[in-house]
């Protein structure tokens, strides 16, 4: 039998404080109306001072833990999306490792912005296909309020903070049955994000902060997400209403929408979370997975389509039977 990577446990954790579209017309020219027409948003969780992505990440973690009934000593690795990391060095997925007490697990970070927990379901399925994992946890954990500049109404509106959780284990069963991510270098100008300690001497003036044309990222996102809806169903050999569940990376309900009218699904198969979440970037898929599993909308055995699309830019899916 061939090997398969199957969802086992997840989990998810949102701030306490929670930040309404009016809390930022105070700061900036924009209105709840304007927001919520032209993203979906109305309120966002803020990470408290203290909190970190890996003490958000280990929240999240541990929930997966429990559901999936194992002991956190049992996983092989773990792997932390995130763009807004406890530090440059170590990972935080070494920085979770040890709040988790885990001692012999293998633990790193992947960047690959909002498409990041793709990426993770994707090389842990790698692992997990070829014999080289049985156990993998992957994170989405992003403190995004610390990369926004609180002045900028075209992107202080759109995040939030929050972390989720999936665990993995082998199974001769269907589970993963295909992911799919992609990268274009050549769109790093529309979507990024500077490290003012490392620039070159001509950038060391930039802020540290969320730099981006919206607009032009919109029609790349809706044209792009459509191709990899495309690739998705027919590396599987699936049609459109073979999918039970859609559940998109949350960054703008006019995208997700435009996802949805691809594959004819109604929105009521959609997993939408960012009206209270904003764009919690690489935590946003795993958060609404979570979400939808725990709600008991997405039951054993139903097929979903889980995708995102970031800076880079990056983008991928996952299809999974769960
Ligand atoms: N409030 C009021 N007016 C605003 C605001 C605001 N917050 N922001 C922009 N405007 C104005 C603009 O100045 C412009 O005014 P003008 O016509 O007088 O010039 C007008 O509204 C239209 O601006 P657009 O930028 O064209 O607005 P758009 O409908 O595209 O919405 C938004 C902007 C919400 C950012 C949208 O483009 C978007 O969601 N983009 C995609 C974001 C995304 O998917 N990012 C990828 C993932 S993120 C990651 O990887 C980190």
């Amino acid at each position: 039998m061939k090997r398969c990577a199957r969802v086992i446990g997840s989990g998810g954790y949102l701030p306490e404080t929670i930040r309404t579209n009016e809390d930022i017309s105070k700061l900036v020219d924009t209105s709840d109306s304007w927001i919520v027409e032209r993203t979906g948003i109305k309120t966002r969780r803020i990470a408290g001072e203290d909190e970190t992505a890996a003490s958000m990440a280990e929240i999240a973690a541990r929930q997966a833990i429990e559901m999936a009934s194992i002991e956190a000593g049992e996983i092989d690795l773990i792997i932390v999306a995130t763009g807004s990391p406890d530090r440059v060095y170590p990972s935080t997925g070494c920085i979770l490792q040890h709040r988790l007490e885990i001692q012999q697990c293998v633990a790193f970070d992947v960047q690959a912005a909002c498409s990041g927990s793709i990426f993770a379901m994707s090389i842990a399925d790698q692992y997990i296909k070829t014999g080289a994992a049985d156990k993998v946890l992957i994170i989405g954990s992003e403190i995004c309020s610390r990369l926004i500049d609180w002045t900028d109404r075209g992107t202080c509106i759109l995040f939030g903070d929050g972390a989720g959780a999936v665990l993995l284990e082998s199974t001769d069963e269907p589970g993963i049955l295909s992911t799919h991510i992609h990268s274009d270098g050549g769109f790093e100008d529309l979507l990024y994000c500077p490290n003012p300690q490392v620039a070159t001497a001509s950038a060391k003036d930039e802020k540290g902060v969320i730099t981006m044309k919206g607009n032009e990222v919109f029609k790349v996102a809706v044209n792009t997400l459509g191709r990899i809806v495309d690739e998705t169903l027919a590396t599987n050999n699936l049609d459109k209403s073979d999918i039970d569940w859609l559940v998109p990376h949350q960054a703008n309900t006019r995208i997700i929408a435009a996802t949805a009218r691809k594959l004819k699904m109604s929105m009521d198969q959609v997993v939408l979370t960012l009206e209270n979440q904003g764009n919690t970037s690489s935590a946003s898929v795993l958060l609404a997975f979570n979400e939808a599993i725990r709600d008991g909308r997405i039951k054993r055995d139903q097929i979903v389509l889980l995708e995102a699309f970031g800076a880079g830019f990056t983008w991928g899916s996952a299809l999974i039977k769960y």
